[in-house]
């Protein structure tokens, strides 16, 4: 159901000038939220992972999913670099590594990229569940994780947009992390 009066709660941080929903269910487990932005080039992807990233904490779980191509990394990149305040940082892509780990104040950071994972138990041996419940994990291929993907979590879907540069994200707040709220609130703090 489109509950139309909680339009305006729609925080900031997920409002593009250009397109915007929010949906509610009234399903009994916590409400699944889903916002969509359109992001006209990678400056504005970056801007939403600037965002999210000021307001990420320990336990939180952000699964990338998308084609190749589609910002993944990109999105991942400049979610380090906001999380450790330093925008030229180098940040490699985890292609190969499986997962880079960065030490933060809110928490380890771990940007794990599952595509070369060749069964979802080899996860555990890359030491995730030491990431837990103190870490803040990105993962781009989560649907490789299998059953180890953890359920409360922020989904963002990438896909192309019309243009080279154009990007759509549609957000899905799968367990109750409050993302909607905190990107309000990281909006009003910046
Ligand atoms: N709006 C955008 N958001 C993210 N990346 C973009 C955008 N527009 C162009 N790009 C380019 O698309 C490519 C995305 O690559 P990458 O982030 O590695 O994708 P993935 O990790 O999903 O395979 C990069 O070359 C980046 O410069
Ligand atoms: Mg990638």
């Amino acid at each position: 159901m489109l509950v139309e009066t909680i339009a305006p709660a729609v925080p900031a941080a997920l409002q593009g000038a250009d397109r915007r929903t929010m949906t509610m269910t009234t399903d009994p487990h916590p409400p699944l939220t889903q916002a969509t932005r359109d992001l006209a080039d990678e400056t504005a992807t970056a801007g939403l992972a600037r965002a999210l990233a000021s307001c990420a904490r320990a336990g939180d779980v952000i699964a990338l999913t998308g084609n190749l191509g589609a910002g993944k990394t990109s999105f991942a990149r400049a979610f380090v670099r906001a999380f450790h305040g330093r925008e030229h940082e180098e940040v490699p892509s985890p292609t190969f590594t499986l997962v880079q780990t960065y030490p933060g104040q809110r928490g380890e950071l771990w940007h794990v990229d599952a595509y070369r994972l060749r069964a979802p138990d080899e996860i555990l041996e890359l030491g995730l569940d030491d990431a837990f419940p103190d870490g803040i994990i990105l993962i781009e291929w989560p649907e490789r994780l299998g059953a180890h993907l953890p359920r409360r979590r922020l989904d963002i879907s990438l896909s192309h947009g019309p243009t080279e540069t154009s990007r759509q994200a549609i957000l899905k707040d799968q367990g109750g992390g409050d993302w909607c709220q905190r990107l309000g609130e990281s909006e009003v703090t910046q």
